[in-house]
């Protein structure tokens, strides 16, 4: 067993460097305030990926099981303590934005205050998750996650969100106002409808062929008392957009399913001016479409958003 200067081994050495950075969270007044989210979302995941796996992988390895096990319960009740105040903060959110019917510049300043956000998406250029989208996934959440029911169709997508930060910067570059009429085409689970009608007021429809998404996303909308956001459970090359404005796709389809629903978006555009905003690999084949003008590029990067306006 190798010692340090202090004579300390190893093992007790890394016991001690869990132990400390344990007692720090735990120690942290500002963690426990409920404005500090930002904060806290950063505590959780240190809390779980670094201490609470770095326990279990040593107690796979070593002899000192007691020891680690009452630091991972430690480190876990920290870990709840610290959700807890984030649920509380969500069910009062929700409760406020049900009864004041809080949207546009209003709901910015309220989530603004417990968590940091670019309005126009900027400062991001890589792709991935953060903790905008923890935020969100805990405020707009509606008990667990249903499981897909229906097979999909070879070029139809599953289910993965948009990352957060690219929901608020679309309806920046999209200019997306009240007066708009915004689809989700292939909506999951609803947050993009949801988060729009809450950014900017306008009214939101989500297409989706899974009900059980459907349903989650409606019952999710329900909670906020959201009567301009609605969820139609139908194939999006079956669904009504003769009220649409601007359309959005998170690459639900690709092939002959999308050139269908670019078909359809077309006989749209012949009777009022629309935009399609794209994410994702479905980009490229939305480009080719001659009736389309790009008004804003993605610049090759298929993990940021493009805006196309109807010539
Ligand atoms: C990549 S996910 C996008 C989810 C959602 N737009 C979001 O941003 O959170 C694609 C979604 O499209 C749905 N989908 C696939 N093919 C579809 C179709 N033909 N009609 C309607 N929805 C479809 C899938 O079930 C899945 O929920």
């Amino acid at each position: 067993m190798t010692r340090n200067k202090l004579g300390i081994n190893n093992s007790e050495e890394t016991l001690f460097k869990i132990q400390a950075d344990i007692e720090a969270f735990e120690k942290d007044a500002a963690l426990y305030e409920e404005k500090n989210c930002d904060k806290r979302l950063d505590a959780i995941d240190f809390l779980e990926f670094h201490i609470i796996d770095h326990i279990e992988s040593l107690i796979e390895k070593t002899a000192q099981t007691n020891q680690l096990s009452l630091l991972k319960q430690w480190a876990e009740n920290i870990k709840l303590a610290l959700e807890a105040i984030d649920n509380n903060l969500f069910k009062k959110l929700r409760a406020h934005i049900r009864s004041n019917g809080c949207t546009g510049e209003q709901f910015k300043k309220l989530v603004g205050k417990y968590i940091d956000f670019d309005a126009d998406g900027s400062g991001h250029e890589e792709a991935g998750y953060d903790n905008l989208d923890v935020f969100f996934n805990g405020l707009l959440s509606f008990g667990s996650v249903p499981e897909q029911t229906k097979a999909l169709e070879p070029e139809m997508v599953f289910y993965q969100k948009t990352p957060t930060r690219i929901i608020f910067e679309l309806v920046e570059k999209a200019y997306i106002t009240k007066n708009d009429v915004f689809f989700d085409l292939g909506s999951g689970l609803g947050q993009a409808a949801i988060l729009v009608n809450l950014l900017a007021g306008t009214k939101t429809r989500g297409v989706e062929f899974e009900p059980a998404f459907c349903n989650y996303a409606s019952d999710c909308a329900a909670q906020f008392n959201l009567p301009n956001v609605s969820f139609i459970n139908v194939d999006a090359r079956q669904a009504d957009y003769s009220d649409g404005t601007v359309f959005f796709m998170y690459t639900p389809f690709k092939g002959e399913i999308l050139q269908d629903v670019l078909v359809l978006l077309r006989s749209e555009s012949l009777t009022r001016k629309i935009k399609i905003i794209t994410y994702g690999p479905c980009t490229a084949q939305v480009a080719s479409e001659g009736w389309l003008d790009i008004t804003v590029s993605n610049n090759d990067n298929i993990y940021k958003p493009a805006v196309f306006t109807s010539i």
